[in-house]
């Protein structure tokens, strides 16, 4: 189960805590009803029949390709990535290659060349099968594949997640008998990491997609009923907000959590940056970025709280070795675990950035394993739907994403968007 705690400071007004926690603890249920909240019972609902394909389609990964290229944008892709990067990397044979989340020409290169020869396949996600970034993407690398395998064994080789019943994309698997897998339609793209859209890459990465689900269904069970500690968490971050506390750091002490962090970002950034409201994400990983941003955290504008994702767990792996002599000073920590330092670190950080004015929310896990991460997952889709909720805004909803696109369509010419 995942904890919260906090210390504000004295310059954080507290008195209406109660009231705003009891409001959150209410949208508990708005979520569930609402018409994108499938992820609130996901964990105890999601359907077997696909999840056991998934695990197949796994395997088969596993058995003929060096490499899954994982095609799709936004929360096609961010999930995902972030627990395989989250917990390690990969496992097993089949590495993950990424494309189809920027437009950049030189990062299509970079994934062909670090593809060279090898064997491998494709995992395509779009909802709407239709994003610009994804479908150029998906032409390239089916284009490789067909150039490398042939078209009846590069269709075996593409993985379609997508709408289940229309679409491009959708359309195209079906016209092609590409094995496919479901983006809810209840479940928003942010929401999604623990559907089809996520699981597929993560179990070819080798990590066991039982115990994530396992750990999202025991966080579930805590939050369930009124929102248990995700309810305290949303209401401590909307209170900071009326005091002028608009920017939110998510730091972290593990670098494995970088792409973790991007998740978190889109996640709070989709759901509740719109109607002129919001907080605005931001993200660290320390000690790194101590050496970089620090400063700012420490003496900068007084309108940021951090929220530090923590590891409960200790881990034994790495000592500071004994030495004869003490030339770089460090006698003192001989012997003692690079863990225990890191934690000290975060403590020390915590303490010094609270005496600056920041203050420090604090988040914590179990230990750094799929079970734990599955429950982190679950965590803050419920906080940031309830803190959404307590903000006003409709946290499953992302109409300013189109602003873009309609402007770039317009200008490269896409029929039906001229001016
Ligand atoms: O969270 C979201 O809804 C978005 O980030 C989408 O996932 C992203 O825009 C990709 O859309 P699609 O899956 O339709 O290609």
């Amino acid at each position: 189960m995942i904890d919260f705690k906090c210390s504000l400071g004295d310059a954080v007004k507290t008195t209406d805590f109660e009231a705003k926690l009891a409001e959150a603890r209410n949208y508990v249920a708005r979520a569930q009803q609402d018409d994108f909240g499938g992820w609130v019972d996901l964990p105890v609902k999601y359907d077997k029949d696909e999840f056991a394909r998934i695990k197949q389609a796994a395997k088969q990964i596993n058995a003929d390709s060096d490499y899954l290229v994982c095609i799709g944008i936004g929360g096609s892709y961010l999930g995902h990535r972030a627990v395989i990067e989250a917990l390690g990397g990969e496992r097993n044979r089949t590495k993950i290659l990424y494309a189809g989340n920027s437009l950049s020409p030189r990062a299509v290169e970079k994934v062909i060349a670090d593809l060279g020869d090898k064997d491998f396949s494709i995992n395509v996600i779009s909802k709407s099968g239709t994003t610009t970034e994804p479908a150029v993407a998906f032409r390239i690398f089916k284009e490789k594949l067909i150039a490398k395998y042939g078209e009846a064994e590069a269709a075996k080789r593409i993985y379609a997640t997508t709408d289940a019943n229309k679409g491009a994309l959708h359309d195209e698997a079906v016209a092609k008998g590409y094995t496919s897998f479901v983006v809810p339609d209840n479940i928003g793209g942010r929401y999604s990491v623990l559907t089809g859209v996520g699981l597929l890459a993560i179990a070819a990465a080798g990590i066991d997609i039982d115990a994530l689900m396992d750990g999202a269904e025991e966080e579930r069970a805590s939050l369930i009923s009124d929102g248990g500690k995700a309810a305290e968490y949303a209401a401590v971050r909307n209170i900071l907000l009326e005091q002028n506390y608009d920017i939110e750091i998510l730091a972290n002490f593990e670098p494995q959590f970088t792409q973790f962090n991007e998740w978190w970002k889109q996640l709070f950034g989709e759901s509740e940056g719109k109607d002129g409201k919001g907080i605005y994400p931001a993200s660290v990983i320390d000690s790194t970025d101590l050496h970089s941003m620090g400063q700012y955290i420490q003496e900068g504008r007084r309108n940021l709280f951090e929220t530090f994702v923590e590891i409960a767990a200790d881990y034994d792996a790495v000592k500071v070795p004994t030495l004869e002599e003490d030339l770089d000073g460090l006698k003192y920590l001989e012997g003692k675990e690079m863990d225990y330092i890191c934690k000290t670190a975060n403590a020390a950080t915590r303490e010094a950035h609270l005496a600056g004015g920041v203050p420090i929310l604090e988040v914590v896990m179990p230990d750094l394993d799929e079970r734990s991460l599955g429950a982190l997952i679950y965590f803050f889709e419920m906080s940031c739907a309830l803190s959404g909720f307590l903000l006003g805004v409709n946290p499953f909803n992302q109409p300013g994403v189109e602003a873009y696109k309609n402007r770039m369509f317009e200008l490269l010419g896409k029929p039906g968007y001229e001016k």
